[in-house]
This record gives C-alpha cells, structure tokens and sequence, in this order.
C-alpha cells in the first residue's frame, strides 16, 4: 500500500513525465543496456532505432503515475503488454533491473528537480507497479504450460513448409520439434520467434500473427519481406532468403489480446498488407465454427501481386452463410486486375458495405489504420466494437 504522501507527490510530477517521457525513456534504455548487455537478447533492436519503444514506456509510465491510485483502470493495458512480455520471456527477476534505471534515468535527465523525496516515492511506486506485472505475468506463464501441447518459454520448430503468398508475403508451417501438436490459440493472436542469426551478436526476437484458424497440428506464420528502407528488415528477409523446409527455429506459445470474439454480432474484419494475417485466422474461424455468422471482409492491397490469400479467404467466404468479401488495390498495375476499390478504402465504402451494429477488427500499416479507425468512428461505431492490432510497440491511435 502506498502512502498518500507517495501517491500526492507521484501524481503531482505526473505532468513532468509528460513533457520529459521520451527524453527519460532514451537514457533509460541507453544506460540499462550499457549495463545489461545480455537484455539485448529480448529486445527489438529496430524498435529503440526508431524511437518507437521508449514512447510506448514513456506513455505507459505516464498513465501509471496519473492512476497511481487506482491501477484496475489500467488492467486493460497491463494485459497487453503483459502478453507481450509473457511472449519474450520478462521474468520476475529482471523488474529491479528496470526499477533501477527508470529511477536513475529520471534522475539524470531532470537533475536537481528530480529531489530524493520525488525518487523515493517513484521508487515505491515503481515497485507496487512492477508487483501487478510480475503477478499477471505468472498466471500467464502457468496457463501457457498448463494448455495441451503448451509450453513456458520458448521451444524449437522445424520448418515444415515454406509458400510464396504473394510477391512480399511468405508462409512458413513450423511443427514442433518433440513431435507434440501446438495448442489451441485465440483467432488473431500471434507467437513470437526467436533467431540467432550469423553476424549478428544478440538474439533477435519478432512477433507474428497465426495466419490460419486454430486445430491444426502445427503454427503457420506468414511474414512480409520489409525490404521498402533502408536499413532492410533483419528478420523478415533471414526468414525469407535462409530460413528453408527442415530448418530449426524457436518461437513461444501464442499470446496477444487481439482476437476473434464469438457471438451473434455481425463482423467485419478490414486488413491492408500484411495485416490480413490475424484476419485469416478470424475468418477461418468464423468459416468452421460460426458459418452462419454475418461477415464483411474487407482487404486493401497495393495491387494484385501484393495481394496475398486471395484465393484461400475468397473459398473460406464461400463457407458463409451470409459472407462477403472485398478487395481494395491501391493501384491497379493494368485493367486485368480486378478489385472492387481502386485506391483507398473511404468511409462512403465502409458505411455502405458494414452494418453498423457489428464488430469490427482492424489490422494494417499505421496509416491504414488510423484512416480506418477515424472513419469507423466517425460514422458512430463505439470504442467496443474496433478492435486494432499493432505490427510493433502499441500506440494510441485516437492520440
Ligand atoms: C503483434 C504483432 C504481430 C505481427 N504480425 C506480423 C505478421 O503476421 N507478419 C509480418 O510480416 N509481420 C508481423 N509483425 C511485424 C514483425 O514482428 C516484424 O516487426 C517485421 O517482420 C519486421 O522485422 P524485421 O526484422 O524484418 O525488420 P527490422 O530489422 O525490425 O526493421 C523494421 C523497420 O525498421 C527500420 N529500421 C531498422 N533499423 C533501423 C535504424 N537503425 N534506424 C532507422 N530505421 C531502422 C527498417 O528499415 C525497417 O523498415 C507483427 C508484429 C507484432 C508486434
Ligand atoms: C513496470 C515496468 C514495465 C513497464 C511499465 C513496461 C512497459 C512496456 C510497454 C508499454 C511495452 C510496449 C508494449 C507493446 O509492444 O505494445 C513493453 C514492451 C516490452 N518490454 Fe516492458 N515494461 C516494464 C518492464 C519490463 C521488464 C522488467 C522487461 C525486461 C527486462 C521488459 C521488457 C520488454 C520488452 C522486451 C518489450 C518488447 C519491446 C520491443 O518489442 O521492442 N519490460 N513494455
């Protein structure tokens, strides 16, 4: 329990944080990595290059000094992220790791200003914030071993089969090395593969999403080739240039808080690029367990080559009852290309095409995302019924 002096003098600095979150984050991450190299090994080196995970933290740290006093407000956020760590393997032991130089951190950056009473209750509050990870975390940990065919950390696969999806999409089948089929998964969520690749110092960790319904006896993945800057995606082109059939890799149990939910409410599922991965599973889903369910899917690539799954979603819509599918190209390379959009999918087209009780789920490129977010909003679908996954650290779209 926190005193409420603690509590007084962490919500008052609050606003600081604010202002100097992503100054705070930046030293954070330099010196605890100075100090903790082997930390380089669960971290996603392109994240901190682009700036992208100090502000998730620095957000993060923010909004939990705001509610200090009232945490359950941010459970929905703290299982987020927690499914993320729960995926990298963060364990109990690394949270006093962090704890130390957020606080050192804090201190660098605002010196004098930063007192020792103001460290002392961030410190405090710190700790009572990491206890509700470290808690959430383990009930994590236990249900993925506990699944059939579960496991705690990371365990090896063998590269069962590699499909050319698409000109940028590859899909590798990864079947468990001892043999055991993986567990049953949520529709939407992903695993998170783990590589030594030969240069590279530290083990590279990348999430991806199950691109096929769960009840298979192996995970499928399908990973766009990030080749458009400069540096080029590590991963991404190891996976598509050196990872073949036979290989070994090691990947976690499924894990992530954006999934198909069951239910009578109409669904529409919208995905630009290589976000049609979770919707494959989604309407997979749909397609063996709820085939009477009403179901708008709605996909936006840059053109024909790039479109990805075109025939598989197009014969699992044939399974629906009351299915229907659209696809959008940004541009056509010539009129043998078919779609049902040319260019971008606008809110006209998503009022006409979803029936504005349904839910909707949203996976893409940011800037489709928050296009499509703003049009569903505007034409009145409530928080509740968008759901959105991020292909990196979380943001807030409506920010
Ligand atoms: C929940 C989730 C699900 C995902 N699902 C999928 C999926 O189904 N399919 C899929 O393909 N991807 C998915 N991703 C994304 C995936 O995890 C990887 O981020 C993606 O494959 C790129 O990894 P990479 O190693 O190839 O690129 P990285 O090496 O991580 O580089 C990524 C980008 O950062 C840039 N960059 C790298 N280093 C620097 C630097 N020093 N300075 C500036 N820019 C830099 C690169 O140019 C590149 O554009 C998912 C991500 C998440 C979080
Ligand atoms: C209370 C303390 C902590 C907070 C508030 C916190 C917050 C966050 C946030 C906001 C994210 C981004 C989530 C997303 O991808 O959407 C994240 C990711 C992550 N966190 Fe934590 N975290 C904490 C402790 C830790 C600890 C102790 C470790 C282990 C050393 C850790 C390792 C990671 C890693 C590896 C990622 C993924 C980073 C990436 O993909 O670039 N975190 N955390």
């Amino acid at each position: 329990m926190l005193s409420q002096k603690t509590i007084d003098i962490v919500k008052s600095t609050a606003p600081i944080l604010e202002t100097h979150g992503v100054d705070i984050t930046t030293y954070f991450y330099k010196t605890m990595f100075e100090a903790h190299p082997e930390l380089l090994n669960i971290f996603n080196h392109a994240n901190q290059s682009q700036g992208r995970q100090q502000t998730a933290l620095a957000n993060t740290v923010y909004a939990a000094a705001q509610y200090i006093d009232q945490l359950e407000v941010l459970l929905p956020t703290v299982k987020q992220i927690a499914q993320k760590h729960r995926s990298l393997t963060v364990k109990p032991e690394h949270y006093p790791i962090v704890g130390e130089y957020l606080l050192k951190a804090i201190k660098g950056v605002l010196g004098d200003a930063a007192t020792d009473e103001i460290i002392g209750a961030w410190g405090e509050a710190y700790g009572v914030i990491a206890q509700v990870f470290i808690d959430i975390e383990k009930e994590m940990y236990a249900e993925a071993a506990e699944k059939s065919g579960g496991w705690e950390d990371f365990k090896e696969f063998i590269v069962e089969k590699k499909v050319t999806e698409s000109s940028l999409i590859t899909s590798f089948y990864l079947k468990a090395k001892d043999g055991v089929s993986v567990p049953w998964y949520l529709p939407g969520q992903y695993i998170t593969v783990r590589l030594s690749i030969p240069g590279q110092k530290h083990l590279l960790n990348r999430q991806y999403s199950l691109s096929q319904a769960p009840g298979s006896d192996s995970f499928r993945i399908s990973v766009k080739r990030e080749a458009d800057h400069n540096p080029q995606g590590k991963v991404s082109n190891y996976l598509h240039d050196r990872l073949n059939v036979g290989d070994t890799i090691e990947a976690s149990a499924p894990a992530g808080d954006f999934y198909l939910e069951k239910g009578e409410q109409p669904v529409a599922l919208i995905s630009g690029g290589v976000g049609i991965t979770p919707m494959m599973a989604m309407l997979g889903s749909i397609a063996e367990n709820e085939p009477n369910r009403k179901t708008v899917f709605v996909h936006a690539a840059r053109n024909k080559d790039a479109h990805a799954f075109g025939e598989e979603a197009g014969a699992l819509v044939e399974k629906l009852n009351d299915g229907k599918m659209y696809i959008a190209y940004e541009a056509k390379k010539d009129e043998s290309e078919v779609c049902d959009i040319t260019g971008y999918v606008s809110r006209d087209f998503l009022q006409q095409v979803i029936e504005s009780n349904s839910v909707c789920y949203v996976c893409g490129p940011i800037s489709f995302m928050r296009a499509v977010v703003s049009h569903l909003t505007a034409l009145g679908f409530s928080k509740n019924n968008i759901k959105y996954e991020f292909f990196g650290p979380a943001l807030a779209l409506e920010a």
